[in-house]
C-alpha cells in the first residue's frame, strides 16, 4: 500500500493495445492531459498495429511508450506471455501510482496481471460486462472475469454491469456506475464533424462489421453468403470495413470480393467510421463498441452473435440479438428494410450506454481517492481483498 503526496500529480499508466481500447481510453487520456491532477503515461502494446495507429493519430493521444508485440496470426498464449513480460518491465521502470485498463482484451488482462505482480492498483474501465458463458465471446468473457478479481476500481458503464460485480462479491464501495466512455468519444468526434461517409450510392445503406474469433471460419463464410443474398435485393449498398485479421479476410474475401452492391473497404479511421454510421440505415455487427454506438445515433443494430454482454440495447429495443444463421440474418435485415413501423420502433429506442460524462466521473473518483488521506491499496474490501 502507498499514500500519495497530494502536491504531486497522480501518475496514471493507461495500457492499450487494440482499436476499441484506444477509442474508449482516448477521452480519459485527453482529460488527464488537460488538467493538473494527473500525469497520463500512455503505453501502447501494439497488440494491433495498423488499426491502433490509425486511431491514436485521430484521437490525439500522446503515446509515451510503444511496445511492438503483434505477430501475424498470433496465438493467445504467445501474445499473453509477451504482453505480461514486456508490461512487467515497463511497470518496474515507470512505477506509476495506478494502471488503467479497459474492457476485456488480452492487453487489458495482461496489463492488470502485470500491475498486480508489481503491487500497483488497477482501475478497470468498462467493468462488469458478462454474458455468463465463459467461452463466448472467446476469450473476452474469461478476460473480464479475471480482471474483476484484480481491479481496485471497477468503472461499470451501466447499473446492470455494476450489479454483476457486486453479485460476484466485489465490494460495493469499489464499484462506480459511470456510463461508457465510448459515448464521450463519439460525441467529441461528431462535434469535430470532419469525417466522410464511405457510402457512395443512394440505395438503402447497410453498415457491417465482423471479426469475432468464435465466428471465424465456416460460420463467418455463411454470414458472408447472407450478405450476398441481401445485396441481391438490388436496392441496398453494403459497406463492410474489413478487420485486418487474416482469419477474417480468409473467411470473407472469397465470398464477397467484387460482389455487386457490396463495398469492402480497409478499416475506417474513427472520424470516417462515425460519419458512415451516422449516414447508414441499418447496422449488422458482431462488434461490442458498434453495438453501443449505433443506438446513440438512432441506428437499428442486428447483433450477429449468439450471446451479448450488452443486453441493455436489446432490452431497450434498439438492438436485436439474431444469432449467426444466414437465414436469420437475411430475414431480419429484410424485415427492418421493408417494415417502417418495426424500423421506427428500433431507431427510436434510445441509448442506454451513457450521457457523455463517463470520463469526468472516472477522473473525479480517482482524484478523490488519491487525495484522501488513506493508503490506496490493491483492493479495498470484500472476499477478494488483500491483506
Ligand atoms: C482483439 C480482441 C477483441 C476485440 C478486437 C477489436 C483479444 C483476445 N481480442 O481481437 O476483444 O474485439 O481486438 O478489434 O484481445 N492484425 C493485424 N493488424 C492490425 C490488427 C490485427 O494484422 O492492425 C492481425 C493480428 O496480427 C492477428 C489478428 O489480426 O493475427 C487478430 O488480432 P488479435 O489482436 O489477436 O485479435 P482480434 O481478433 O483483433
Ligand atoms: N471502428 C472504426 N473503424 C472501422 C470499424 C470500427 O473506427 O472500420 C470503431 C467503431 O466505431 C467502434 C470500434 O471500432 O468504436 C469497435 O472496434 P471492434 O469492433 O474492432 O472491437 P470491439 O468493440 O468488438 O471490441
Amino acid at each position: 500500500m502507498s499514500t500519495h503526496p497530494s502536491a504531486e500529480p497522480v501518475r496514471a499508466m493507461l495500457v492499450l493495445g487494440t482499436r476499441p481500447e484506444a477509442i474508449k481510453l482516448a477521452p480519459v487520456a485527453r482529460a488527464m492531459a488537460t488538467g493538473s491532477q494527473f500525469e497520463p503515461v500512455v503505453v501502447t502494446t501494439g497488440q494491433h498495429r495498423e488499426m491502433l495507429q490509425q486511431m491514436l493519430d485521430l484521437l490525439r493521444v500522446d503515446v509515451r511508450i510503444a511496445l511492438d508485440v503483434m505477430r501475424s496470426r498470433q496465438q493467445l498464449s504467445d501474445l499473453t506471455a509477451r504482453l505480461v513480460r514486456e508490461l512487467g518491465e515497463v511497470l518496474r521502470a515507470q512505477r506509476p501510482d495506478l494502471v488503467v485498463v479497459q474492457g476485456d482484451t488480452t492487453t487489458a488482462l495482461a496489463g492488470a496481471l502485470a500491475a498486480f505482480y508489481e503491487k500497483i492498483p488497477v482501475a478497470h474501465v468498462e467493468a462488469g460486462l458478462r454474458t455468463g458463458v465463459l467461452d463466448n465471446p472467446f476469450p473476452e468473457e474469461l478476460n473480464r472475469c479475471l480482471i474483476s478479481r484484480i481491479a481496485r476500481w471497477h468503472f461499470a458503464p451501466t447499473p446492470a454491469a455494476a450489479r454483476h460485480l457486486t453479485d460476484e462479491g466485489v465490494a460495493e464501495e469499489q464499484v462506480f456506475t459511470t456510463g461508457n466512455t465510448v459515448i464521450d468519444n463519439l460525441l467529441w468526434v461528431l462535434a469535430e464533424g470532419t469525417g466522410s461517409s464511405a457510402f457512395r450510392t443512394g440505395g438503402r445503406r447497410i453498415l457491417v462489421t465482423l471479426h469475432r474469433r468464435e465466428n471465424q471460419g465456416e460460420r463467418m463464410r455463411g454470414m458472408g453468403r447472407a450478405l450476398t443474398r441481401l445485396a441481391a435485393r438490388g436496392d441496398v449498398e453494403i459497406v463492410l470495413p474489413l478487420h485486418k485479421s487474416p482469419a477474417v479476410r480468409d473467411a470473407l474475401l472469397p465470398e464477397l470480393d467484387g460482389h455487386d452492391g457490396i463495398s469492402l473497404v480497409e478499416p475506417l479511421g474513427y472520424l470516417d467510421f462515425a460519419a458512415t454510421l451516422a449516414e447508414c440505415d441499418l447496422v449488422l455487427t458482431d462488434s461490442g463498441g458498434v453495438q453501443e454506438e449505433a443506438p446513440s445515433l438512432s441506428k437499428p443494430a442486428l447483433v450477429l452473435r449468439t450471446t451479448t454482454e450488452r443486453p441493455e440495447a436489446v432490452e431497450a429495443g434498439a438492438a436485436r440479438l439474431i444469432g449467426t444463421d444466414p437465414e436469420s440474418i437475411v430475414t431480419w435485415a429484410n424485415r427492418l428494410l421493408d417494415d417502417p413501423v418495426e424500423y421506427r420502433a428500433m431507431a427510436g429506442a434510445g441509448n442506454p450506454f451513457g450521457d457523455g460524462m463517463a470520463t469526468a466521473r472516472i477522473l473525479a473518483q480517482l482524484a478523490e481517492d488519491f487525495a484522501a488521506d488513506v493508503p490506496v491499496g490493491l483492493t479495498a474490501s470484500g472476499p477478494y481483498s488483500t491483506a
